[in-house]
């Protein structure tokens, strides 16, 4: 997606050989220009596939997530990370390992939002080791529906999630696809679909 590797030219900041800050757009503060170019596109990828759901987790996966869902006509779920008062009974529960904070934490889904005939489409803003979108598969796996696609805003290539998740059956459509960042610049996968 031209638009979003623009953006990450202009506005990315490489913070290590590991670690992209786009707060001025996803993380923090929020383009929603962009963030409708992202849902329409999201859209254009998955539309011909039944998608009756969407499912992602709080917080930045959100707003690329209810564009999505605006332009796909369905609704929007997002994980929650912290024990919520009004979050309490039929919860599916994984256990999700993060790398960054070293430490595994439960993410939750009120199971009254999926059911066995969605077609679960699973949105996040960033795919790295994948942990974060393998236990929302787990997630929806639990509530008997379909994982149908993970939509992704930014992969970084050279980290193993997305490989993983295609080697487990998953289809991966990331709309700005990252080989490296290495010496402070950012380098795409070559990308032939525009
Ligand atoms: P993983 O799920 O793919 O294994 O990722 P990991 O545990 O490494 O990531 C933990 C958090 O850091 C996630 O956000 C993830 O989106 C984010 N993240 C991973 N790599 C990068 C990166 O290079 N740049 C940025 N900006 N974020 C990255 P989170 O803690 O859940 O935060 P949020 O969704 O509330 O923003
Ligand atoms: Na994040
Ligand atoms: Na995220």
């Amino acid at each position: 997606m031209r638009l979003l590797r623009e953006k990450i030219e202009q506005e990315g900041i490489v913070l290590s050989d590991g670690v992209l800050k786009v707060d001025s757009f996803l993380n923090h503060q929020i383009d929603p220009i962009l963030m409708k170019e992202i849902g329409l596109e999201f859209a254009r990828r998955f539309e011909a596939d039944g998608i009756t759901k969407i499912v992602t987790i709080e917080s930045s996966g959100i707003s690329p997530a209810v564009m999505a869902g605006l332009e796909l006509g369905v609704k929007v779920v997002f994980a929650r990370k912290r024990k919520s008062l009004t979050l309490t009974n039929n919860l599916l529960v994984s256990s999700v390992y993060s790398f960054t904070k070293q430490e595994e934490n439960n993410i939750a889904v009120s199971s009254q939002f999926l059911s066995q005939e969605d077609r679960v489409l699973i949105i996040d803003d960033f795919l790295a080791n994948g942990e974060a979108a393998k236990g929302l598969v787990d997630i929806v796996n639990q509530s008997g529906a379909t994982v149908t696609g993970i939509g992704i805003v930014i992969e970084k290539s050279f980290q193993k999630g997305a490989q993983e998740l295609v080697d487990l059956g998953h289809r991966v459509e990331s709309l700005a696809k990252i080989a490296s960042l290495k010496e402070g610049k950012v380098s795409f996968v070559e990308q032939l679909e525009e």
